[in-house]
């Protein structure tokens, strides 16, 4: 196993044990909604996104704990997002993390209000840092000029043909917008100065582009077992892609230089920022 691997596995563990802690505190939620939550939440996600918030802690603090209620929001407004964007009004999948997909098991409707209630849960663990700073960064990043933002706009282009730029955007907000917060959320929670906060922001955007870039490759390229969601859905659903509109050579090009930029972001830290950089290069060879 890779030193990525290991360091995602680990950061992974963590943030999968304060997961449970999290959902085992919603005392009289009805059982019903907190199973399809948990249907969703503890399906084996990478939980790259918390990986990228202790990771950045740890970068400026030495320590990754301030950082775990941080990290718990992220997943959880993430998983939110997957369950959403799987809906039939939205992508209609119904496999993702190797299981039958939310709306499949509980239908539409406790479908829905799993993700309501782990968007706004999300904010109630994040409130945890008492840091105003990460709440606002979680919720630019989620909201209407990022990932919500983002959704529509890939919604918009189905069937369209955008120009790189384009959909470069779509990407950027999409995706991109929450693995930056990732990152910056742990710089926060970190106490990072002005000048790590934004590198390791520009490091997190810049890897935010290169995953989805990998995610479209990997809708093309990829094994459904591995990938634990359906492969080719995009093709079928006209959706705007890096394969579809540059090919998969050339997205295979724009993800390595978008990948070489997160690196790049982090020069001015030294051997401790190896991690992070071993990260960022994993996101070119990952098949899930
Ligand atoms: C899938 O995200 C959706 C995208 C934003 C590309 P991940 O590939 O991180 O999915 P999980 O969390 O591992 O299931
Ligand atoms: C998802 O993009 C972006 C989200 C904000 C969830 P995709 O629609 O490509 O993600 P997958 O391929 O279904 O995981
Ligand atoms: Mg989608
Ligand atoms: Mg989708
Ligand atoms: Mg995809």
């Amino acid at each position: 196993m890779s030193a990525a691997e290991d360091f995602l596995r680990a950061k992974s563990l963590r943030t999968e044990e304060a997961l449970h802690e999290v959902v085992a505190g919603w005392r009289g939620a009805p059982p019903r909604l907190v199973e399809a939550v948990r249907h969703s939440l503890f399906a084996g996600g990478k939980r790259l996104r918390p990986a990228l918030a202790l990771g950045a802690c740890e970068l400026v603090r030495g320590v990754d704990t301030p950082a775990l209620p941080a990290a718990c929001a992220l997943e959880m407004i993430h998983t939110y997002s997957l369950i959403h964007d799987d809906l039939p009004a939205m992508d209609d999948d119904d496999l993702r993390r190797g299981r039958p997909t939310c709306h499949k098991v509980f239908g539409e409707a406790t479908a829905i209000l799993a993700g309501d209630a782990l968007l706004t849960m999300a904010f109630d663990t994040a409130a945890e840092t008492e840091s105003v700073e990460v709440v606002r960064e979680l919720a630019r990043a989620a909201g209407i000029c990022g990932m919500a933002g983002g959704q529509q706009l890939d919604m918009d282009a189905e069937g369209r043909a955008l120009t790189l730029d384009e959909l470069r955007r779509v990407h950027a907000l999409k995706t991109g917008a929450l693995i930056r917060a990732a990152a910056r959320c742990g710089a926060l929670c970190g106490g990072a100065d002005a000048a790590a906060l934004g590198a390791l922001g520009e490091y997190g955007a810049r890897l935010g582009l290169a995953f989805q870039i990998t995610d479209d490759i990997l809708d093309v390229t990829g094994d459904a077992a591995a990938l634990g969601k359906r492969t080719g859905a995009d093709a079928a659903h006209t959706k705007a892609t890096y394969p579809g509109l540059a090919g998969l050579d050339a997205s295979r090009r724009l993800a390595e230089e978008a990948v070489d930029g997160a690196v790049a972001a982090l020069e001015g830290f030294g051997p401790e920022a190896a991690p992070l950089r071993d990260l960022a290069r994993f996101v070119l060879e990952r098949d899930r």
